[in-house]
């Protein structure tokens, strides 16, 4: 059979609020322009976001009355941590609230002035945590990794001769080597496992510690198995543990590859640094069997963690963004591809040549596509990251719409109607104007800042 169906059946609903274009008008002008604004019951299709947003499945929902509250020693913890090593080999497993919490115990301990820390491409809060901590972060990913058209196979591979050149001149300042699988702020491009290898033998050499952000750590070893020769009959389940075998440890959310609500966990080899690490998990989020978590949330990652490597759902998961991304490339709506893993994204520099990237095409796209449909997405570009440390504002690499798909949340027809709000987009895009902003806070802007039509 070529259709490939949802591999799940619907146990309980929720419902989705209806709304009339007209309607939508208003809420996003009450919003000011800004989709972090509107009410959630306000959306028709929440794009926003995969990140803690999947359906938990009706295991999951019993694992949680399983949840064991004890403050010390819960066998849910017990649970949890097994899960995850059965997955990933590390010797010290400590849970956090989500990844982020996970990012600032590890930053906080390895960071501070004058260090310098490399990845394919950090993700906003891993870059957020290094540059608190006084250290800088730098990107070093592959050159097909900003090219939205080129079909490398592994675009969110690191560039192995930047690494070297970058170690051989940093030295001792350099606390660790990251890797983010699947590399999300890159369009959730995979890293191959040649790549994967070949980063930790030069982090190794150099004698640095090499973590890897593994939040979709599913998602890429699907894409191993898929386009890396040599892995295509190796179980998934495998290409994981090859993954993380060669790495010192691991920061996770388990809002992503885990299918929680909420979770995350710092992961680590080093005793000295492990222990560290519990002592600021005491101070910040909870105690070392628990994090920042409830039991039944430690519960619910368990046994996500043993439905996320299943290969009907994952060939499901990146089909589904495939059919997207195949069928709006038809309509010759420029999208990033190869698919990535957990999103599909647009280029809006390409498609809205007429609004200046100073004036934000890709969050008037964005905005366009709520008003025609219901559907939020996220603006990816200057709005985002235009505004810089000295104030002045400049665009930025890419200008793009990001769809993320939520796991295992809407169904085919969700696609279709996704597709057709394109070709209405399609009809309408010459007409679509730029915005200005005219209130934004002092950092992180595009979650709060006011914006008004030119
Ligand atoms: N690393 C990556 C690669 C991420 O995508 C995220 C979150 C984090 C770390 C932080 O994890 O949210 O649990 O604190 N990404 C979400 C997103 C927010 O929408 O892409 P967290």
């Amino acid at each position: 059979m070529k259709t490939i169906i949802e591999p799940f059946r619907i146990k309980s609903v929720e419902p989705i609020r209806m709304t009339t274009r007209a309607e939508r008008e208003t809420k996003l002008k009450l919003a000011h322009y800004n989709l972090f604004g509107l009410a959630s019951d306000d959306v028709l299709i929440d794009l926003l976001t995969d990140s803690g947003t999947g359906a938990m499945s009706a295991e999951q929902w019993a694992a949680i009355m399983r949840g064991d509250e004890s403050y010390a020693g819960s066998p849910s913890f017990a649970r949890f941590e097994a899960a995850v090593q059965n997955l990933m080999p590390f010797k010290h497993i400590i849970p956090t609230h989500q990844g982020r919490a996970a990012e600032a115990i590890l930053f906080g301990l390895l960071g501070g002035a004058g260090k310098r820390i490399p990845s394919n491409t950090h993700f906003d809060t891993t870059r957020g945590n290094i540059e608190a901590s006084g250290a800088l972060a730098f990107d070093l990913n592959i050159g097909e990794g900003r090219d939205s058209q080129s079909m490398h196979p592994f675009k969110g591979n690191m560039d192995l001769e930047k690494l070297a050149a970058f170690l051989q001149e940093h030295g001792d300042n350099v606390p660790c080597v990251m890797l983010t699988i699947t590399n999300n702020a890159g369009g959730g491009q995979p890293v191959s496992l040649e790549n994967i290898r070949a980063v930790a033998a030069l982090a190794r050499a150099h004698g640095h510690p090499f973590i890897i952000d593994g939040c979709r750590f599913a998602e890429n070893a699907w894409f191993i198995k898929q386009r890396e020769p040599g892995q295509e009959n190796s179980a998934i389940t495998d290409i994981v543990r090859e993954c993380f075998a060669v790495a010192d440890g691991m920061t996770m959310s388990a809002k992503k590859d885990a299918f929680g609500n909420i979770g995350g966990w710092l992961a680590l080899n080093d005793d000295d640094l492990a222990e560290a690490a519990r002592v600021r998990l005491i101070q910040t989020e909870g105690f070392v069997t628990y994090g920042g978590l409830a039991g039944r949330d430690l519960e619910a990652i368990a046994q996500g963690l043993s439905e996320i490597i299943d290969e009907d759902y994952l060939r499901y998961r990146i089909g589904t963004n495939q059919y997207i991304i195949d069928r709006l490339d038809l309509l010759g709506v420029p999208v990033v591809k190869p698919a990535g893993g957990h999103a599909v994204f647009i280029d809006a520099r390409a498609w809205l040549p007429h609004i200046d990237p100073l004036q934000y095409p890709a969050q008037a796209l964005a905005n366009r596509l709520y008003e025609i449909s219901g559907i939020r997405g996220v603006e990816i570009g200057s709005l985002m990251f235009g505004r810089q440390p000295d104030g002045s504002e400049k665009p930025a690499a890419m200008e793009l719409v990001r769809l993320a798909i939520p796991r295992r949340t809407y169904t085919q027809s969700h696609a279709d109607y996704l597709i057709e709000a394109f070709e209405m987009l399609k009809a309408e895009k010459d007409s679509l104007r730029g915005l200005k902003v005219v209130k934004e806070p002092r950092l992180m802007r595009h979650f709060t800042c006011r914006l008004a039509p030119l």
